[in-house]
């Protein structure tokens, strides 16, 4: 049987006790984080978890644990959950009480709930590659914020779904910004490119990786705004995310990238990416 975190204990699906005044419920009022499991162990931990209290005090919430405590309830629930090729979802929500918009008295503290589950690396999309499909970015202006607040990438992502496309491309005024649940690169006469890390996009964890494996393999990148008519004409596209790790991207709005079929740069990032995992899950 699955055990789950909530609110201090360990327990299982079962007896969770999840309040109806939970404000995650209300109004999305919470932060969460995705981190990947390789081989049992947690991938890029510190970042993540890093990520979580960012986004936690961007929306003025003390999370009542501390980093280290976070990541040995994680560990613990690996442990329990025996993951090996998994992840870790956390969220922290700013508690239960009754329905008021303003925040919970002080006595009402964060709510914690985290599981660790079992999910095998998507190795056919890796492999083969996705379609995307771009549409209208009509999230709020703080994207960087990591909100349990996710109706317009849901709607989004079930846009996408219904046109037969593995992710949605968001598009804010003329300019390329990033996937539902992923961040989006293009290359260009061998050059990466993306969307600088502002407020209109999530600085993906696996986006900075990405970021690192270019320079540490003399990659050039360039942080910078793109229309979907440069993003059209890439010799490559790549979306990337905890769970789907380097995606490459061969159709975008029904029109091949470059020769219709996973690029050079995106192989040699993928290559370089599986390199840094460990090796038991790395050729899995
Ligand atoms: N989504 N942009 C958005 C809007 C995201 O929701 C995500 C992750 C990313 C990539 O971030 P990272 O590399 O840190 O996973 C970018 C997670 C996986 C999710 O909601 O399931």
């Amino acid at each position: 049987m699955t055990t789950y975190f909530i609110d201090g204990q360990f327990t299982s699906k079962d007896s969770l006790n999840i309040s109806i005044d939970d404000r995650g419920y209300y109004f999305g009022d919470g932060v969460y984080e995705v981190v990947k499991v390789y081989d049992g162990e947690l991938y890029t931990a510190e970042e993540h978890f890093g990520r979580l209290f960012q986004s936690a005090a961007k929306i003025k919430m003390a999370i009542p644990y501390s980093e280290q405590q976070l990541i040995d309830i994680a560990k613990e629930l690996i442990k329990v959950n025996e993951v090996q090729t998994g992840h870790i979802y956390m969220q922290v929500t700013r508690g239960a009480s009754a329905r008021v918009h303003q925040f919970p008295a002080a006595a009402v503290t964060p709510v914690v709930t985290a599981y660790a589950i079992h999910n095998p690396r998507p190795l056919s999309n890796i492999e083969g590659g996705v379609s995307v499909k771009s549409v209208d970015d009509v999230r709020w202006l703080r994207c960087d914020i990591k909100s349990l607040n996710l109706l317009a990438n849901v709607l989004a992502k079930q846009e996408a779904f219904e046109a037969g496309c593995a992710e949605a491309i968001f598009v804010r005024d003329g300019v390329v910004m990033e996937g539902s649940s992923s961040n989006a690169f293009g290359v260009k006469d061998g050059v990466v490119i993306t969307h600088p890390a502002t407020n209109l996009i999530l600085n993906g964890i696996t986006r900075q990786v990405v970021l690192r494996l270019c320079k540490e393999n003399g990659i050039p990148v360039e942080e910078r705004a793109f229309t979907p008519e440069e993003m059209y004409g890439m010799d490559e596209f790549f979306i990337t995310s905890t769970t789907s790790e380097i995606t490459p991207v061969v159709l975008i709005d029904e029109k091949a990238v470059g020769a219709g079929m996973p690029g050079a740069v995106t192989r040699r990032l993928q290559e370089a990416f599986a390199r840094q995992i460990p090796l038991s899950v790395a050729g899995e």
